[in-house]
């Protein structure tokens, strides 16, 4: 780590980059954050933001030249239920924005590229249980099919220019401080919500729908400790499988009622639950953790408490 290294954060004020960005501004004097929309509160606060689309392959090089900005995380991306609901947007904000970045990139020399893929990039025809880091893919939302080609790109960068890309394919990211981006995993972090809020939640995935989850927290360090892991030790260039828990609505009420004991929990599902049936139960993530010691500290009870604890009471959800 060298902590005079210009950090830049591309989509810092979604659900992970307004927590990531704040944890990098720990480590790191000079932390930018950029996005389409404005920053609040803290992140607003700690640190230089500016209004950049990823789309805008110019203003991207200006920025990072006039900064000098040594290592980038891309997060900027459209998710796989609002993907599907305008594929057109999906594949342009994902692809072209993951295309110039690491243009950019390697024109400019980056020193390190974190650009997060997902257990959608995995399809219908995937095995379903502990899905190993190499099978199968297939996927069927252009969410994925944009995902798994970005994969593609980063491994070919790396191959072709030496571009340092790092990735993960992170599961559904449940976390209290920034809303849910429009993914197919938000009910996980909306039964919390209204749990304290109302004490009740009608679920858009069926009772026993199962996919792999991780608590913020997690995702945050993880994605650090890739970051900051000797080059010797990333193998994988494409994106690593990770994991920590899987569960599915009936099981993550049932933890949530040993906090709030009269908590209930009905189901309808929507068009979510079909892009949710297309992706895997639960993630082998053995070759993380043999590469460079990836490893989760939240079970689900460990992280319905911690929720819980957190989420205001009488607080709408996004
Ligand atoms: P999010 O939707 O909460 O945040 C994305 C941010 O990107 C938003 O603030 C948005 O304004 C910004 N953005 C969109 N288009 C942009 C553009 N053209 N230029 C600049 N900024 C733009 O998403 P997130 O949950 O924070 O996800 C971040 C990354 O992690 C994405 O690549 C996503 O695919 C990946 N990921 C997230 C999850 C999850 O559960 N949250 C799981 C797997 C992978
Ligand atoms: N949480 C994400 C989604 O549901 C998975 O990448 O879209």
């Amino acid at each position: 780590m060298n902590s005079s290294d210009t950090v830049l954060v591309i989509g810092a004020c979604g659900q992970i980059g307004s927590e990531l960005t704040l944890a990098l501004r720990q480590i790191y004097k000079n932390v930018i954050a950029t996005d389409l929309k404005e920053p609040e509160g803290e992140l607003k606060e700690s640190g230089q933001f500016e209004r950049l689309d990823v789309l805008n392959r110019n203003q991207l090089a200006e920025l990072i030249q006039k900064n000098n900005v040594t290592q980038v995380y891309h997060l900027a991306a459209i998710l796989s239920a609002t993907g599907e609901k305008n594929p057109e947007l999906a594949w342009r904000v994902n692809m072209k924005g993951l295309r110039n970045v690491l243009d950019v990139a390697s024109e400019v020399g980056i020193k390190k590229l974190f650009w997060p893929s997902t257990i959608a990039v995995f399809g219908p025809t995937t095995p379903m249980k502990n899905t190993p880091q190499w099978t199968v893919m297939e996927p069927n939302t252009i969410y994925g099919i944009s995902k798994q080609a970005g994969e593609r790109w980063c491994d070919y960068y790396w191959q072709k220019k030496n571009l340092d890309v790092r990735s993960v394919r992170y599961p559904g990211l449940i976390s209290y401080k920034t809303p849910g981006g429009g993914g197919t995993t938000d009910y996980a972090i909306d039964i919390y919500f209204e749990a304290k809020k109302k004490g009740k939640y009608t679920s858009f995935l069926a009772a026993e729908t199962r996919l792999p989850m991780m608590y913020m927290p997690d995702a945050i360090r993880g994605t650090i400790e890739l970051m900051e892991a000797p080059i010797e030790k990333i193998k994988v260039r494409s994106s690593y499988n990770i994991s920590s828990m899987s569960f599915n609505p009936r099981e993550v009420a049932e933890s949530i009622i040993k906090v709030i004991p009269g908590f209930e929990i009905s189901y309808v599902p929507d068009f979510r639950q079909k892009i949710a049936e297309s992706w895997p139960e639960s993630i082998d993530d053995s070759v993380a953790r043999k590469d460079w010691g990836w490893k989760h500290n939240f079970d689900l009870d460990a992280m319905t408490k911690d929720m819980l604890e957190h989420v205001p009471s009488g607080v709408a959800v996004h």
